[in-house]
């Protein structure tokens, strides 16, 4: 990253809250479900499947955390509904995970008891470090008791996550496997973007290679292409994986992806609590932030 893009991201909080608003819409299907539904159903008449995320982390209080779930219920409910082709993707912090550990893992039961009833699939987001034990825990207890109506997921910055996956081959876990985007300390997660993608390629070999289903969520061409090479090297069929995608992100890679015959997911989050994720989809993408930086600044 050049000078000027790290004094963009490093400037992105100071940033008011209307013009990142207006800059992350695109990364976002709205503050409501009806909006959200309508995203997917477009998405769906693409050929793409989606998964729905109700945006908010951290729930301070159980009444949040419950709000969550009585939301994440009615998703579930209008999916059914509306046939639409989607799951949901739940965040364990969303769901009381630093109020109480075992009163978050009943939020997140019940859910996936919900979903097990709609016959559908809850995907249990993977926060930043202090939330992976947990979150491997969780999706290991409910994997044995709602079997394929769950999956989490597996960050390839983590230092840990090698061994993470040996202990996951046993169980055919269901994963996404995705780079990882909170910043960790360098005790904890790799910093150089190059080991970064040889772990990503080193794991999702492991997995593919070991009968687990994959969710391949990057944007990252190169990565797409070596997956690409392991599914045919493998020979792969079309329901051992999928790939992912989040909304906004580089449609063209995502028609090209389709165009070959592969099914992708795109991540669909809405709500209220917009503002941090809008921030992480920035920070991710300087350009992007360079017209909001410019904006402010009144530069052309
Ligand atoms: P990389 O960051 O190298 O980006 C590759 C290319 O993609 C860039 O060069 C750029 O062209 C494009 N790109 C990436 N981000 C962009 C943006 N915001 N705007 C425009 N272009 C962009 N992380 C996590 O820690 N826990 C999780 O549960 C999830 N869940 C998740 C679900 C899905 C479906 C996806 C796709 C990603 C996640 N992530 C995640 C985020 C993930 O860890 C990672 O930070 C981003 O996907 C970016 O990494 P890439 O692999 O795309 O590579």
């Amino acid at each position: 990253m050049g000078f000027f893009d790290k004094l963009v991201v490093w400037s992105i909080p100071f940033v008011p809250k209307p013009i990142v608003g207006f800059f992350s819409k695109k990364y976002i299907a709205g503050s409501k479900l009806e909006d959200a539904v309508r995203k997917v159903q477009e998405l769906n008449k693409q050929g793409m499947m989606a998964t729905l995320d109700l945006l908010g982390e951290e729930s301070q209080s159980k009444e949040k955390a419950e709000e969550a779930v009585a939301e994440y219920f009615k998703m579930l409910e209008i999916i059914d509904e509306y046939k639409l082709d989607s799951n949901i993707s739940i965040k364990p912090t969303q769901m009381g995970l630093f109020i109480d550990k075992e009163y978050c893992f009943q939020n997140v039961e019940k859910i996936v008891r919900e979903a097990k009833k709609y016959n559908n699939f809850v995907r249990i987001d993977m926060e930043d470090h202090t939330a992976t034990s947990d979150t491997i825990e969780f999706y290991l207890r409910l994997k044995e008791k709602y079997g394929k109506h769950v999956g989490t997921v597996i960050q390839a910055y983590l230092r840990r996550t090698s061994a993470d996956i040996n202990g996951l081959l046993e169980h055919k876990a269901n994963l996404r496997l995705c780079k990882g985007i909170y910043v960790e300390p360098r005790a904890i997660a790799y910093k150089d973007m190059s080991i970064i993608n040889e772990n990503y390629k080193f794991n999702l070999k492991k997995l593919l290679s070991n009968d687990c289903y994959v969710g391949i969520a990057t944007h990252d061409e190169k990565l797409v292409w070596y997956a690409l090479s392991l599914i045919e090297e493998q020979q792969l069929k079309h329901e051992k994986y999928e790939f992912q995608m989040l909304l906004g992100v580089d449609e063209e890679l995502r028609k090209i992806i389709i165009d070959g015959g592969h099914r992708l997911r795109v991540y669909v989050p809405y709500g209220k609590d917009w503002y941090p994720y809008s921030v992480r989809r920035l920070k991710e993408n300087p350009k992007m932030a360079g017209y909001v930086f410019r904006n402010i600044f009144g530069l052309r």
